[in-house]
């Protein structure tokens, strides 16, 4: 008898970043003073012309019905006039595909472009998902390390070193999940000259376009090297940039015959995105940014405060994050240690022994192909952000060094 699951399903891990939330969640529903520093979303609610635009939508029969699977014609011609406002890149709406956000824009992007024996250079640390759509596509995602040495950048000496006769697409995603790393624009520029002249496909994943700090700025890498526009998909959508996570709304934009056979994919899959959410986003992406531009002043702040006090852990380092709303310190300095009278060897173990010791929620780097650091989402509110990073300071500080079992107590 075969087994029950699928190889290729049952080898999916489950999305380490869900389920560090859905615990803390559950903690807190138990009553548990637990403090959130693991889900990737913006603490503020959709602003309120979107939701007025969402309910108007759900009183309309037309959104009641099936629309065409690649999105509202509407949307499409939206989103191909804010990529052209945000990024400058040129794009006509038969190029835009709008999804069930930016994640199945991951999906499709790999399903469409990959055939077994591919492989994908993905720099990491990396977006939990990245691996896991590239193997569902067939294809194997071949890690390129970075870490804070080189402020988690690649460089384009690394990927040429990775790089084979079988490698078809780089994975490139600045503002970085989960480190907040943002290439400066010379480097996007060598990176995708390199993919160009060596025939090798770009997925650029911009969700965090708009979530840049201090002197960092986002560009899109084929504005810069146009000479990759042919063999270039962007991943984009609304989650992260209007605090939409929940509605589902994204896209991808590509050359006419992948974004094609990605639409037909979709239509067998998902169909069109919810109405509803589609009117959604329409009102968001072709509104102006001034709700972006306060959350983006929040998070800046939180962002300077959460460093400064991470600093402070005994046993961590923590270069700045320059974009996204992540931090991403080094804890090695405290594996090993003892702590309330456990020794976690693993970024893994410390992570659940912080929930467990101080009720703070954190995904450790295992998520992200870089054991040693731990991710702390900075969307949230700022007395909380004191509140979860001082517990974490006291509790390192009870950690003893190694070989002084017992000496503190
Ligand atoms: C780098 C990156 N890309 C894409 C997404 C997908 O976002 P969504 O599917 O909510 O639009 C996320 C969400 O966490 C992300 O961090």
């Amino acid at each position: 008898m075969g087994a029950r699951v699928s190889d290729r399903v049952g080898s999916i891990a489950e999305s380490a970043t869900l389920a560090v939330d859905a615990k803390a969640k559950a903690l807190k529903a138990a009553g548990r003073p637990v403090i959130g520093f693991g889900a990737g979303e913006p603490d503020f609610p959709t602003p309120a012309h979107v939701v007025e635009a969402a309910v108007a939508a759900c009183r309309d029969p037309r959104n009641h019905r099936y629309t065409p699977a690649a999105g509202l014609p509407e949307l499409r011609e939206a989103v191909a006039a804010k990529t052209r406002r945000d990024s400058g890149l040129e794009v006509p709406a038969a190029r835009v595909l709008i999804t069930n956000g930016g994640k199945q824009a991951v999906y499709q992007a790999f399903a469409t472009l990959l055939d077994p024996g591919d492989d994908v250079l993905l720099p990491a640390p990396y977006w939990t998902t990245y691996p896991e759509a590239i193997a569902l596509a067939g294809g194997a995602p071949v890690e390129v390390p970075t870490d804070e040495s080189s402020g988690y950048l690649v460089s384009v000496e690394q990927l040429e070193a990775a790089r084979t006769p079988r490698t078809k697409v780089l994975l490139f995603c600045s503002p970085s999940n989960p480190t907040g790393a943002v290439y400066p624009p010379d480097q996007v520029e060598v990176i995708g000259r390199w993919a160009a002249a060596n025939g090798i496909w770009v997925v650029t994943d911009e969700i965090y376009e708009h979530l840049t700090y201090g002197e960092a700025r986002h560009v899109s890498m084929p504005v810069v090297v146009p000479e990759l526009t042919d063999r270039c998909v962007v991943v984009n959508g609304v989650a992260k940039t209007y605090a939409m996570t929940g509605w589902r709304v994204g896209w991808m934009l590509g050359p006419p015959d992948v974004v094609k056979a990605a639409a037909n994919l979709q239509s067998h899959l998902t169909s069109n995105v919810a109405n509803v959410s589609q009117r959604a986003a329409l009102a968001a992406v072709s509104g102006d940014l001034e709700a972006v531009h306060h959350m983006r002043a929040a998070f800046d702040r939180r962002r300077l405060t959460i460093v400064r006090m991470l600093r402070e852990v005994p046993g961590m380092e923590c270069p700045e994050p320059q974009g996204a709303f992540y931090a991403y310190p080094s804890v090695r300095g405290l594996l090993g240690r003892e702590l309330r009278g456990r020794t976690p060897a693993t970024s893994a173990e410390l992570a659940e022994l912080i929930l467990d010791e101080a009720e703070v929620a954190v995904v450790p780097g295992e998520a992200f192909g870089t054991p040693g650091y731990l991710r702390l989402s900075y969307a949230l509110g700022d007395d909380d952000l004191a509140e979860g990073i001082t517990r974490l300071q006291k509790l390192a500080a009870e950690a003893e060094e190694p070989g002084d079992h017992g000496a503190a107590r």
